[in-house]
């Protein structure tokens, strides 16, 4: 049980603000996929995460496409598609599918299925389907695909939550088989030391994810605010991809910044902080150096020091793809932390 109650951050009509609304979807995590389809003349691709199975037997799945969507045309009138869920090194093959790019098959290697569908290579899984039926909910066409053909690849999932990319890890209170458990119970002294980072890491991160929710931060909008600091100005498109995050999610809070003017516009479509932006983004480093300090105050600076090194050393050891797993969000650069 929790011991604390959770903030109510919004609520109500989501007629009254569709962004809210999403927002309080985005707390849904989900996997990420590319569809594709052959297309009239030239194949289309969108990054989609309304996907879902529908039944084993007969083999059914849906997701669900925009009807803003450039592909939807595409979609609309074809008889197969291919559904590609991502692996947790894809981040970039997602970025590219939900892109507005003209060209976005020149970018990936992929081949044709058994339908006749692009199949992107080295996905985690691939569903090639006969188009089964649509239905219209709302702004989007519900699309439901039989399964004619699948391919199951080793690997870990791309996860999607909030806005972010992340990757898949055990929680920390579960983690490892019954004997770890065992050792938890009897306390932190006989814990591996790689398990310690992995809750130390749990620890950070859940400290400033609730400090960041009562000080007004969204996840994105604290990746946005670093993102202009690192370089601007930059437009909507330029920062999702630079900071590994969903374009409309980005141009939501854009708008927000825009209206409370801590970001202001160039030339139409280019966002770079004002001064009050600025001084945001240091609220937040200034509370991340502060609350480094209260969690370190008890620790012989001594012992810092070599801790510091036993880190450094592990992170550029040998294995450098294993030390990617320790970190929840996803991509190097946009880091675990909200000063990234
Ligand atoms: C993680 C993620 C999930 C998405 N899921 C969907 C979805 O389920 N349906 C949809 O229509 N668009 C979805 N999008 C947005 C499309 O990928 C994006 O609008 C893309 O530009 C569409 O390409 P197009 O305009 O070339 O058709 C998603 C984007 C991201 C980053």
């Amino acid at each position: 049980m929790a011991d604390k109650r959770r903030l109510i951050l919004e609520g109500g009509d989501p007629a009254a603000d569709a962004r809210a609304f999403r927002r309080a979807l985005g707390n849904f995590p989900t996997g990420v996929t590319i569809v594709t389809t052959a297309g009239v003349g030239a194949p289309a691709g969108v990054t989609v995460n309304s996907f879902a199975s529908v039944s084993l037997n007969p083999p059914l799945v849906l997701w669900s496409i925009a009807h803003t969507s450039r592909s939807h045309a595409a979609f609309r009138q074809c008889e197969h598609f291919a559904i590609h869920i991502l692996a947790e090194d894809q981040v970039g093959v997602s970025q590219v599918f939900a892109s507005a790019s003209d060209d976005k098959f020149s970018l990936v290697d992929w081949h044709s299925g058994r339908t006749g569908s692009p199949l992107i290579d080295d996905a985690l899984t691939y569903l090639d389907c006969v188009c089964e039926a649509r239905y219209e909910g709302g702004d989007h066409t519900i699309m439901i695909g039989r399964v004619v053909d699948f391919g199951r690849l080793e690997g870990s999932p791309l996860t999607f939550s909030q806005g972010r990319y992340g990757i898949m890890l055990d929680h920390p209170e579960v983690a490892g088989n019954a004997r770890d458990q065992r050792r938890i119970e009897r306390g932190l002294d006989e814990l591996p030391f790689l398990t310690l980072i992995a809750k130390a890491h749990y620890k950070e991160d859940a400290d400033l994810e609730r400090w960041r929710s009562v000080a007004g931060y969204t996840p994105v909008g604290s990746k946005v605010l670093a993102g202009l600091h690192q370089s601007a100005p930059l437009t909507a498109d330029e920062l999702a991809r630079g900071m590994y995050l969903d374009r409309r999610e980005v141009e939501d809070s854009l708008n927000v910044f825009l209206a409370d003017g801590h970001v202001a516009l160039f030339d139409g479509h280019r966002f770079a902080l004002t001064e009050s932006g600025n001084q945001r983004r240091r609220q937040m480093i200034e509370y991340l150096s502060r609350y480094q300090g209260e969690q370190l105050v008890d620790i012989d600076p001594a012992d810092l020091t070599v801790a510091t090194r036993v880190l450094k050393g592990f992170l550029a050891g040998p294995d450098q793809q294993c030390g990617g797993l320790h970190i929840a969000d996803h991509a190097p650069g946009v880091g675990t932390n909200f000063i990234s």
